[in-house]
């Protein structure tokens, strides 16, 4: 499969959207991949992001396709950028609005990133609901996870494992300081273990996805206890 949606999805606020977006988007646009990126939520901060990584480091640096828009363009783009991108990565709203739902209706894999405390779990119901009753591929990603705690393997439990993501980002400062630089965790050091976190989950979507024969790293499969 090429050509792939992958909405970021979540009605919960807070939860990681914008974070994990930016974060996929680069990690996956650092694979060689053509990646077109579509902020439809009104609140913009993934757009407030792309326009300092611009304004920072040039329209060649951003490596991707940007758009932000609402309505009935949001099909009519996605169908658009189908055709000249390998990913397209959507940061939805909070509350599943119609903008929400159509791109739900239009993602290939539906991602839920969700901070493993229970109010945030029982708030992932009705999302997780929405994209399986489309029938779509849908995973949860665990967000914001502490060392130790073992809220996470609380959440797999609570959720079942097929529907979370074997690997999951922990609660660190150095995802929000790289979206402060226009960046992410990736380019402002690649080392730090925030980037392996983000490398993981890329990986770890390519094979869900079928799209890792040509990859040289496998996605690391990793205890599901925090
Ligand atoms: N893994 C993480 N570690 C530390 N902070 C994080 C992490 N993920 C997100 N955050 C922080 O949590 C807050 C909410 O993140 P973000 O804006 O990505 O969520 P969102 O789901 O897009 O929110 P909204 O629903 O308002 O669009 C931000 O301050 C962000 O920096
Ligand atoms: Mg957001």
């Amino acid at each position: 499969m090429s050509h792939t949606v992958i909405t970021i999805a979540q009605q919960k606020g807070g939860a990681g959207k914008t974070t994990v977006a930016a974060h996929l988007a680069v990690a996956l646009s650092q694979r060689g991949k053509r990646v077109a990126v579509i902020d439809i939520d009104p609140q913009g901060s993934l757009t407030q992001w792309h326009k300092i990584r611009e304004e920072r480091f040039g329209k060649g640096y951003t490596g991707m396709n940007f758009s932000a828009l609402s309505g009935w363009r949001v099909a009519n783009e996605i169908s658009r950028l189908r055709k000249e991108s390998d990913f397209i990565i959507i940061d939805s709203p909070p509350h599943t609005e119609a903008d929400a739902k159509t791109a739900i209706r239009e993602a290939d894999l539906v991602l839920l990133p969700v901070q493993p405390s229970p109010t945030d779990l029982w708030a992932t119901a009705a999302t997780l609901k929405l994209a399986k009753d489309e029938k779509k591929l849908v995973k949860v990603l665990l967000n914001r996870v502490s060392p130790n705690s073992k809220m996470a393997q609380a959440a797999v439990d609570t959720l079942g494992g097929d529907d979370v993501l074997d690997n999951m980002l922990g609660n660190r400062v150095a995802f929000a300081a790289a979206l402060f630089e226009g960046r992410t965790a990736n380019e402002t050091n690649p080392s730090h273990v925030a980037a392996q976190e983000v490398k993981d989950i890329a990986n770890e979507i390519l094979a869900l996805l079928n799209l890792d024969e040509q990859e040289e790293e496998k996605p690391k499969a990793k205890k599901k206890k925090a």
